[in-house]
């Protein structure tokens, strides 16, 4: 077991973790561990940008105004503002750092701003439809040759370390030597991004699987607002695509979602969105979801279509290059011809409780990012608000760690691994078995749309779920899978609960037991001392 010792071990390395790796002084010693390589995360395929107000017919407190409003009530005020308010910092700071915006076709001078649901203004700054490929390569490149931080890929975080009502490090497998090392930290951080794959159908990569709010949970720290899962209105359907988004910014340089026509052909061809909401195409993502969700039982259809081919083709394979190619892999020409599209799990709205520099319930945790509740989301986030909350979270995050690493010496030498109640075991069947059956009950139950006895059902599920993965923990041998789905369960448990506890519908969270929102308005917080 290898003893690490730094200042500061972040924890994930997408947007927010490299952004708070590269915004750290150069005399703070920085650990960055990703689980799979350097660059695998939700951040990599991010697609339509990042919400910035640079136009001149723009404010910021009409950003703020689209924020609250597609929030549902929820939001935390003085988060969404300071924010908004840092969006133009962190933008130029990543155009310092060489990530290439897309620049308008008529003045080299001004970059292209598109458009998404829920924002009343162009505001988007992007790199084509590949943003976060942009940002995520160019950032991990700085990070690689920084001389005072040290990667460690391929090593998974599998719990927090605490001493004295503190947080001092983690325990963390090297996924090559097998190994569980010890890194002993001044600040821990989480920014180990979301939990997509808590669902069967998902935009998201496989690294998202809750492991830092999992972890934050059991070192006891409280856990907000998981009931509010965004489902994202178009992702790509094809039996192959195991999960290809079709970026919102289509329908926001105007692609129409269209009817294909159920089994009696009905409203063939037909653009449904203005019958649930005067925006039509450009509404917040719950009611866009909810709106498909409603048409596909409604008329027993598999999909509905996504049309954008009424736009000129070189427009679009200028704006859209990685959505053109991937759906031609696919056998769809986007230029030509509509394409098949469903909901599927994207973004998780709550997560660990913290404040906008990170700040979590214990000392020396932070979090940062999806992993992250802010009050900056509300009970819906809006489009491309995520990535500029990682970029302004991480940089309040540095200034708050660089005073907090300044006080603090190195932690005392900390507790060895218990590797002693470990058998090695053969079963991955198990593992694999219990992984698809929690997906499946969270994506059948735990949907779009919800009522009591779904939930209940789902609790039942989760409970035997839970008692068996966590045996099978206590007795086997640690690799990967196992650390994943053991945080799957723990984060499927949380958003179940949490959706049991609110008795209305808001924003992301619809049921048909309680279809209204309710006049009190609160955030739902749970922690390991409620069980
Ligand atoms: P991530 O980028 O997901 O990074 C997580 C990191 O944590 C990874 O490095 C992973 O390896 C590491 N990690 C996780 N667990 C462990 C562990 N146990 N040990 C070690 N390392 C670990 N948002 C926008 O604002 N605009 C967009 O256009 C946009 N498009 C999107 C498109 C897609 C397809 C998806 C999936 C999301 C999109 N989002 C978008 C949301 C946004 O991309 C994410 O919310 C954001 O990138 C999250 O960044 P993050 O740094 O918090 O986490
Ligand atoms: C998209 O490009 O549609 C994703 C934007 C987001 O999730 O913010």
């Amino acid at each position: 077991m290898k003893p690490y010792q730094y200042d500061t071990v972040i924890i994930g390395a997408g947007a927010a973790g490299l952004t708070l790796a590269l915004r750290l002084p150069k005399h703070i010693q920085v650990a960055v561990l990703a689980k799979a390589s350097l660059v695998e995360s939700a951040t990599l395929y991010a697609q339509g940008g990042i919400s910035v107000v640079l136009d001149e017919d723009d404010s910021v407190n009409a950003h703020i105004d689209d924020t609250l409003s597609a929030g549902a009530g929820l939001c935390d005020q003085d988060t969404v503002r300071y924010v908004v308010e840092n969006a133009k910092r962190s933008i130029e700071w990543l155009i310092d750092n060489g990530v290439a915006f897309t620049r308008h076709n008529d003045n080299e001078n001004v970059y292209h701003l598109t458009k998404e649901g829920g924002h009343s203004h162009r505001r988007i700054i992007h790199s084509a439809d590949a943003t976060g490929h942009a940002v995520e390569t160019t950032l991990a490149e700085q990070v690689r040759h920084a001389a005072n931080i040290d990667v460690f890929d391929e090593h998974i975080a599998i719990d927090l370390i605490t001493q004295n009502n503190r947080c001092v490090g983690a325990y963390v497998l090297n996924k090559g030597s097998h190994q569980i090392d010890i890194f002993s930290a001044k600040a821990t951080v989480l920014a180990t991004g979301g939990a997509g794959k808590v669902y069967l159908y998902t935009s998201n990569p496989d690294v998202s699987t809750g492991d830092g709010i999992a972890m934050a949970w059991r070192a006891g720290c409280r856990i907000s607002n998981m009931e509010f899962i965004q489902f994202h209105p178009t992702c790509l359907y094809h039996p192959e695509a195991k999960s290809f988004l079709m970026t919102e910014a289509l329908r926001g340089e105007g692609a129409k979602l269209r009817l294909p026509g159920g089994k009696s052909n009905e409203g063939k061809g037909e653009a449904f969105l203005h019958k649930f909401d005067p925006r039509g195409e450009l509404a917040p993502r719950d009611i866009v979801a909810r709106a498909i969700d409603h048409e596909i039982k409604r008329l027993g259809l598999d999909y509905v279509y996504l049309d954008i081919s009424h736009r000129d083709t070189d427009f679009i394979i200028e704006h859209f290059p990685t959505v053109y190619e991937r759906c031609k892999q696919f056998g769809f020409d986007l230029t030509k011809q509509a394409i098949p599209v469903v909901p599927a799990a994207h973004y998780i709205c709550g997560g660990v409780v913290a404040s906008i520099n990170g700040r979590t319930d214990l000392s020396g945790l932070y979090a940062i990012g999806e992993t992250a509740c802010t009050g900056l989301h509300g009970a819906n986030r809006m489009a491309s608000n995520s990535l500029l909350e990682c970029l302004v979270m991480a940089d309040a995050a540095a200034e708050d760690i660089t005073d907090l690493v300044a006080q603090l010496d190195y932690p005392n030498s900390l507790a060895p691994w218990d590797a002693s109640r470990v058998t090695p075991s053969l079963e991955t069947v198990e593992i694999s078995h219990n992984w698809d059956e929690l997906r499946r009950v969270m994506s059948d139950y735990v949907g779009i749309v919800r009522s009591n006895k779904r939930l209940e059902l789902a609790r039942k599920r989760i409970d035997n779920l839970k008692q068996e993965i966590n045996d099978f923990y206590a007795n086997h041998d640690i690799t990967n899978d196992l650390i994943e789905l053991r945080n799957l369960v723990t984060v499927a448990d949380i958003i179940v609960r949490s959706a049991v506890t609110r008795r209305e519908s808001r924003g992301l969270h619809y049921t048909l037991d309680y279809p209204e929102a309710s006049d009190v308005i609160k955030n739902t917080y749970l922690s390991l001392s409620d069980d």
